[in-house]
């Protein structure tokens, strides 16, 4: 794997509003948040609350209403950027873990993962190769061959942050990536984030509405209807 840069993730002052025929949705009003090196932070908050648009506006999948992004001190992303002249930073840099799965469902786990590296340049042997590691180390080792649909929703989503971690990512954002696993192999994926926070210094960020994993966290953004609420002694 090429060297990586060690750089915080910076959303600042971050407002999303959508609007469409006539309604207008505050999805987030100026969050801020920064993902540092060798952290993993949380983001919780009851449903509607702007956690999946907070991310998406982080992983520079959406654009921001007001407010920037900074990868680095600079600023990557703001109300009008082009999203797609991205796409090159966002493989080398970040991995993500959707709500839903999202894989590609004519292509086998093992090629799921292994074709995240391939398009970041890595040749076809040695990505699957490592496909294989990180399945196995995500306790599905023997899995690789089946297709999405031939997987339940748990093992789909493991693939998936498999695939988020393939490409040795700077930032991990991670989206309920625990919601469909049971006890056992949802603190399994907490202690890999934990791991590679603390081996790695990759920079993690959480969204969870789980209250077992508070002892992960680094620290804790809390929303409510688009706001942060403040930082409460927990
Ligand atoms: N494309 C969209 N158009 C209009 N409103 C949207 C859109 N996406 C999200 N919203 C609204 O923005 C608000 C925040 O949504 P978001 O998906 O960020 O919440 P969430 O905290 O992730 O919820 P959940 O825990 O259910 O996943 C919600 O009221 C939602 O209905
Ligand atoms: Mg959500």
């Amino acid at each position: 794997m090429s060297a990586r840069r060690l750089a915080a993730l910076e959303v600042r002052n971050v407002s999303k509003i959508y609007e469409s025929a006539g309604s207008r949705v505050t999805a987030l009003a100026a969050g801020s948040l920064t993902l540092s090196p060798g952290t993993v932070t949380g983001i919780v908050g009851p449903s509607g609350s702007g956690k999946t648009t907070l991310l998406m506006i982080a992983g520079l999948l959406e654009t921001p209403t007001a407010g920037e992004v900074l990868f680095d001190g600079r600023v990557i992303s703001r109300p009008g950027s082009r999203l797609n002249d991205l796409r090159a930073f966002r493989r080398a840099h970040l991995g993500f873990v959707f709500q839903k799965a999202n894989l590609i469902p004519f292509l086998t786990a093992a090629d799921n993962v292994a074709i995240a590296m391939q398009l970041n340049g890595v040749g076809r042997q040695k990505a699957h190769a490592r496909a294989g590691r990180l399945l196995a180390a995500l306790g599905m080792g023997d899995r690789g061959a089946n297709y999405p649909s031939q997987l339940s929703g748990g093992e789909q989503q493991r693939v998936s942050i498999a695939r988020a971690l393939a490409n040795d990512p700077t930032v991990i954002l991670a989206d309920e990536p625990t919601a469909a696993l049971d006890g056992g192999r949802a603190e399994m994926v907490m202690k890999v984030f934990r791991h590679l926070a603390d081996s790695r210094q990759v920079a993690i960020c959480v969204v969870t509405h789980d209250v077992r994993w508070i002892g992960y966290f680094d620290s804790k953004l809390e929303l409510e209807d688009g706001r942060a609420l403040p930082v409460r002694a927990t």
